[in-house]
């Protein structure tokens, strides 16, 4: 097994998770192996099924792989008993979710630390103080959740995810059901705290736009990463969908029209690494 890259935080060797048995058996992860390292955000692309989700849930603990290896901060997930792996969803790993997920009886503040309090850990002030600046919500922190925009939610959902300090925060959709502004502002504030809050943020996504943030982008199909492309642009992103023949089944929309998948068949050799280049040194 190949060991984690320096410096990752969290990895995933030969990750496979299979739904069902039998002839309805659904393979939804097929081999995955993956670094995250801090100070960066990597988004994840790919079709509807593809196994983003999945890939999200097993790395977190909140499913448990079928075979292959899963660490966390030094931790190896899958051999963990149920009673560390809470432990370590509650005060290493960070969730934020398409929906937010937030306590409608709570205020902002009580939201953002109830993991923690959950936990019966103390609040590091200072670090909450941190995060609340650097989602700019600090003159809502007595709103609840009905009183707030989707995008403030959204931040209020992501400075709880942060509040812990996790090893890892694992975005499924983030910005999924929020408009283009406020989906500026979660991504905004995802991308500060990984560069100046040094996290490390895994992000599924559909929307280009939104991968742009990213320092890569990881592109999975039939549960397998098929690509990977460093500091993506919104164009590159696209381009990659297409080339990849990974775009979303029901039609990725960005500014250039839909993504027309598998317009373009995915071969020829590829010399490496170069800035906004498609990698393909996982087929
Ligand atoms: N609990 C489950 N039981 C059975 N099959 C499942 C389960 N969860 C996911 N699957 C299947 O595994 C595959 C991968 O699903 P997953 O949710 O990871 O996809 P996804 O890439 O996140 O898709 P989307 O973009 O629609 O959210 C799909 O074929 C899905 O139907
Ligand atoms: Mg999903």
């Amino acid at each position: 097994m190949r060991a984690p890259a320096d410096g990752a935080i969290a990895s995933a060797r030969d990750l496979v998770k299979i739904y069902g048995k039998g002839e309805t058996a659904v393979r939804a992860l097929d081999g995955v192996d993956v670094d995250f390292s801090r100070g960066e955000l990597t988004a994840i692309m790919g079709p509807s099924g593809s196994g983003k989700s999945t890939l999200m849930h097993c790395m977190a603990g909140l499913d448990t792989p079928t075979s292959g290896t899963v660490l966390v901060d030094g931790a190896d997930v899958g051999r963990m008993n149920q009673r560390n792996l809470t432990r370590l969803r509650r005060t290493r790993l960070g969730f934020v979710f398409q929906a937010f997920n937030l306590i409608p009886t709570l205020t902002a503040e009580e939201n953002i630390t109830l993991p923690l309090d959950i936990a019966r850990q103390p609040v590091d002030r200072a670090w909450f103080d941190t995060v609340v600046d650097a989602v700019g919500l600090r003159d809502r922190l007595d709103h609840r959740p009905s009183e707030l925009s989707g995008g403030q939610q959204q931040r209020v959902a992501c400075a709880r995810a942060l509040v812990s300090r996790p090893a890892v925060v694992f975005a499924d959709e983030p910005t999924g059901n929020l408009d283009s502004r406020s989906s500026g502002e979660v991504l905004g504030f995802l991308r500060r705290s990984v560069d100046e809050l040094e996290q490390a943020v895994v992000m599924v996504t559909h929307d280009p736009t939104a991968a742009s943030y990213a320092h890569r982008v990881l592109f999975l199909a039939d549960g397998r990463l098929v690509g990977e492309l460093e500091q993506p642009t919104a164009e590159s992103v696209l381009d990659a969908l297409r080339e990849l023949g990974v775009g979303r089944r029901t039609g990725a929309h960005t500014a250039s029209g839909p993504v027309d998948a598998g317009a373009l068949a995915l071969d020829g050799p590829h010399d490496g690494r170069h800035d906004g280049a498609l990698v393909r040194d996982r087929a």
